[in-house]
């Protein structure tokens, strides 16, 4: 195993410690959150009695394959407790989501989460977001109009920096709600809020990977241990 995926391991036991018998589970997804739903399921193997909420048909998949039990968020709308990855984490757990493309589902199932629990190494930690480029998910209807609208929106916060349609090869990538994304790379954010403010305010903007006043823990492992930062 490399470092990078035994730290991710690392951070995913950490967060099973939080998981009981009985839990409704929001399941995230990218490689932090594979990591966890196969140490969750080594424990339904040995008798653990969860269900989980999958954030994306990656994530079911995984599930499927490993013996971890599915619920829909329509049949469960309440969740006990949320565990996902995240790109970016800030000192007051404010992240960047979305490097995988499951930004709007991993929102919606942890706003419907009791708790959110988000695993990382502990390269993800930094001082002011956006050295990642900020995932918005878009309509296709009237792309370049949205492009535009959200350069203006942007540019009025003093935010400027190259708008990119995120691509799979030489075709437009497309999320499991069937939208595209734009990674906006305006660099420093220094008001999330009122960023995330403005791109719900762009008509064709669906989502946006600013998750604010979502994340209740972060557990960042690194060499030296695991650490838990709380709000
Ligand atoms: C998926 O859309 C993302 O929000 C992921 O949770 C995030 O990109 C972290 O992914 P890794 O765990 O692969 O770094």
């Amino acid at each position: 195993m490399s470092d990078a995926a035994r730290l991710k391991e690392d951070a995913a036991r950490a967060a099973l410690a939080h998981v009981e018998g009985g839990m409704r589970l929001g399941l995230g997804s990218g490689s932090t959150s594979e990591a966890f739903v196969r140490v969750l399921a080594e424990q339904v193997r040995e008798g653990l009695e969860i269900v989980g909420v999958p954030t994306s048909e990656r994530t079911a998949r995984l599930c499927r394959e490993t013996g971890v039990p599915l619920t829909t968020l329509d049949e469960t709308p309440e969740l006990d407790l949320a565990i996902d990855g995240t790109d970016e984490v800030d000192p007051a757990l404010r992240l960047i989501k979305g490097g995988g493309g499951a930004l709007l589902r991993e929102k919606i199932v942890a706003a419907a989460s009791a708790r959110m629990i988000v695993i990382a190494d502990a390269s993800k930690q930094v001082e002011t977001l956006g050295a990642f480029p900020l995932p918005i998910e878009v309509n296709g209807f009237g792309l370049v109009a949205t492009y535009l609208a959200i350069e203006r929106a942007a540019g009025l916060l003093g935010l400027s920096g190259g708008l990119t349609l995120r691509k799979t090869g030489e075709e437009p990538f497309f999320t499991d709600g069937g939208h595209l994304i734009i990674d906006a790379s305006f660099g420093r954010i220094p008001d999330p809020e009122a960023l995330s403010a403005a791109l719900y305010a762009v008509p064709g903007v669906v989502e946006h990977g600013l998750f604010l006043g979502l994340a209740t823990s972060v557990v960042l492992a690194s060499d030296t241990g695991i650490r838990v930062l709380e709000r």
